[in-house]
């Protein structure tokens, strides 16, 4: 069954961002002109996804007010002549289907998902963490043929140092790594203390998930955090069947923290074809 539907989990209340999350929701801050939410529905867009579940929280009213037309704005862009902009604004939420689904507390990210569960019904579904951006598509194309190919969930993948795995959930692999970067995953943990980690592959932020996992999440005990947590859904979803990683090397922004959100921008800013070559003169006159 192919992969159509995409879940972004995005209740949370922002604190490593405040006091700029006070009004703006962390997933509107933007990469240079364009909301970080938005670059992941075009992610997802790009590995063939038509339908977005966003989990939001009703103390978070403009995420929706994004989707919403924007009729005053685009006369005025289309009556100066801006009508590319005016195209581009006319598009948002137009390309893809979006659906609102509001988390009321903040009970984890397993909880996060399974609030999900009657909209996207009986089918397989990505989830991808709107606080890391990727590069491209590539990944999570890759992520859901796999899942459409063996019939089992499949996570994203980066090999971390070992005093980094602690933050994350890690994965235990019970076959070498293939030449496209794919693994069968045994089990896994969250947030393991080093000592106990099964490896040094920690699980980012993108899933493709089978909908078992919905009634998973329905047996899943407060863990880590003393949070309902998607990695111990995932276990137990590993127990019974395929269950496999992918390792790219695509590149990965970590934007839930200033210095990530300001590293992500950069770096984009620098790739930009319109801004990029000044954005570059401007930043080697500062550090030289
Ligand atoms: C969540 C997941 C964790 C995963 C991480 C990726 O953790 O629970 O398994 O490794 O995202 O960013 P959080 O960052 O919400 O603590």
């Amino acid at each position: 069954m192919q992969v159509r539907a995409a879940v972004i989990p995005a209740a949370g209340l922002g604190t490593r961002f405040l006091p700029a999350t006070k009004a703006v929701p962390k997933e509107l801050l933007p990469i240079i002109d364009t909301p970080a939410l938005q670059l992941i529905i075009d992610e997802a867009v790009g590995a063939g996804i038509d339908r977005i579940v966003i989990v939001t929280s009703p103390s978070k009213p403009s995420i929706e007010a994004y989707f919403e037309p924007s009729d005053e704005v685009l006369s005025k862009l289309r009556s100066t002549g801006r009508h590319a902009l005016a195209k581009r604004l006319e598009a948002i939420g137009r390309d893809v289907q979006v659906t609102f689904v509001h988390q009321h507390a903040p009970l984890g990210l397993g909880h996060a998902v399974a609030c999900a569960a009657d909209v996207i019904g009986d089918e397989p579904f990505a989830v991808l963490l709107p606080d890391e951006l990727m590069g491209d598509s590539s990944l999570l194309d890759q992520m859901a043929r796999l899942c459409e190919s063996t019939g089992g969930s499949v996570v994203g993948l980066k090999r971390v140092p070992m005093q980094e795995v602690s933050a994350y959930g890690v994965i235990d692999p019970s076959t070498e790594m293939d030449a496209s970067g794919v693994v069968q995953i045994r089990t896994m943990v969250e947030k393991p203390a080093i000592e106990d980690a099964p490896s040094d592959l920690i699980i980012i932020g993108r899933y493709v998930l089978t909908p078992d996992v919905f009634a998973e999440l329905e047996h899943v005990q407060p863990g880590s955090g003393g949070e309902i947590q998607l990695t111990d859904a995932l276990r137990a979803q590993a127990a019974k069947g395929p269950f496999h990683g992918v390792l790219s090397n695509i590149a990965r922004y970590d934007t839930g923290t200033p210095l990530g959100w300001l590293s992500a921008v950069v770096n984009i800013a620098l790739d930009d074809p319109a801004i990029g070559e000044e954005f570059g003169r401007f930043l080697r006159s500062r550090v030289s």
